[in-house]
């Protein structure tokens, strides 16, 4: 939404208007023009979060399941063609974060993501998912075979307990409580890994916390510094109701992490531009999104391999779900990993790729995220329903 004749006539911006009515808190007369503040997590873009649905074919659930997946600014980037016995998953690469993800390793993380969900719905549920990656070689958006036989063995608890919390996983923006790391973490995180080109890192002293915080900060302030990362970046975040029912995807001002005054605010203002929305990021990500009690980074031994991308973004997702399952919150903070990407990118001078390689104790860091308990519960994000990303084969 552009600035109201009202905002416009009082000279006033509408970053000084957002500012000004989340920190006083008064009561909010709707402004002619302004978008009336909506639920969160209501209407069709949120639907699919209602699983398992009652859908018998183990195939067409599993996709539901893929879908709920984690990925990149939530630009759900993949593609489904689904008969009995196989699923095939590909890369849909028009939905790319553009200077975000200039070597769209995150999109490669994020379709693992999907494969994960995919895989472990398909073993609750009484078939064996046989997976050839890339089947096409690396450049191929063709990601993943899965080739399906039934199983009659019934799936371990630890399949069960991760199928489960596929619902309720959802990445929490919330602050974190600041003391030592749950117990147990780092182990219970490296039992998760089965691949041995797969690393974890796991800072929990404060030291190493302190300087994973201020290294993420810095490189917010260099991504809303680089005019084309801002751009991009700002591009898929979706602030009206009926943006967000149009596109069910990019991130939202209900999972921003921001208080519900901002967020009542947020959603009357509308749009902002990049440059203000930028500012509350880096705000944000001082504030409240480098809270945590720890803070853990996957690294894979080639960083640029399609498949170890893959692989990673599957333990990130399983990860994930077994947090849920705890009762843990996790938040993927890859700023550093952008700029990582982004020097390569562009040959720049390596002002983040060595601390980051030196705070993963790896040369292939991929995946950089927190958790914690967080002071409050994550809303939803939208998602584009199966049947707008997959059809029906042979
Ligand atoms: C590869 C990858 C990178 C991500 N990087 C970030 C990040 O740096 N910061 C963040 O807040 N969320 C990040 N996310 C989380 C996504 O924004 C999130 O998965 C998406 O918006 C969907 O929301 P959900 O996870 O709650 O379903 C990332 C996710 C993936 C898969």
């Amino acid at each position: 939404m552009s600035s109201t004749p009202l905002v416009r006539a009082r000279g006033l911006t509408r970053r000084a208007l957002f500012r000004g009515a989340a920190a006083s808190g008064v009561a909010w007369v709707l402004l002619p023009g302004c978008d009336a503040p909506y639920p969160p997590e209501d209407g069709p873009a949120y639907a699919p979060w209602r699983f398992p649905t009652d859908e018998s074919r183990p195939e067409w659930l599993a996709v539901g399941a893929a879908i709920l997946a984690a990925s990149p600014h939530n630009t759900q980037p993949w593609r489904f063609a689904v008969s009995p016995d196989r699923v095939d998953l590909f890369a849909d690469f028009d939905r790319h974060l553009g200077a975000m993800d200039g070597l769209r390793r995150e999109m490669y993380l994020g379709l693992g993501c999907a494969l994960e969900n995919l895989a472990l719905a398909l073993a609750a549920n009484g078939v064996h998912p046989a997976i050839t990656l890339l089947p096409e070689g690396p450049d191929d958006a063709h990601i993943a075979r899965v080739d399906l036989t039934a199983d009659a063995a019934a799936a371990t608890p630890d399949i069960a307990r991760l199928y489960r919390a596929i619902p309720d996983r959802h990445t929490n923006r919330n602050a974190y409580a600041e003391g030592a790391a749950p117990a147990g973490l780092a182990e219970a995180l490296e039992a998760l890994i089965d691949d041995p080109r797969v690393g974890l890192t796991v800072l929990a002293r404060a030291a190493d916390r302190r300087r994973f915080r201020a290294e993420t900060i810095a490189a917010t302030r260099a991504i809303v510094d680089d005019a084309e990362m801002n751009r991009d970046n700002h591009r898929w975040f979706r602030t009206t109701q009926a943006d967000i029912e149009r596109h069910r995807d990019g991130p939202t001002l209900d999972a921003s992490g921001n208080g519900a005054a901002t967020r009542f605010f947020g959603k009357m203002l509308g749009d902002l531009d990049a440059e203000t929305s930028g500012e509350y990021w880096v705000a944000l990500t001082r504030d409240q999104h480098t809270t945590a009690g720890a803070f853990a980074l996957l690294s894979t031994a080639a960083r640029d391999d399609r498949a170890e991308q893959l692989v990673c973004g599957r333990i990130y997702q399983r990860m994930h779900l077994w947090a849920t399952g705890v009762g843990l919150a996790m938040q993927p903070l890859n700023q550093l990993a952008e700029r990582m990407d982004r020097e390569q990118a562009l040959g720049l001078p390596p002002r983040f790729t060595e601390p980051l390689v030196a705070l993963a104790g790896a040369d292939g860091p991929q995946m950089l995220f927190r958790v914690g308990y967080p002071w409050d519960a994550a809303f939803a994000s939208p998602r584009r329903p199966v049947g707008w990303v997959a059809e029906e084969v042979g």
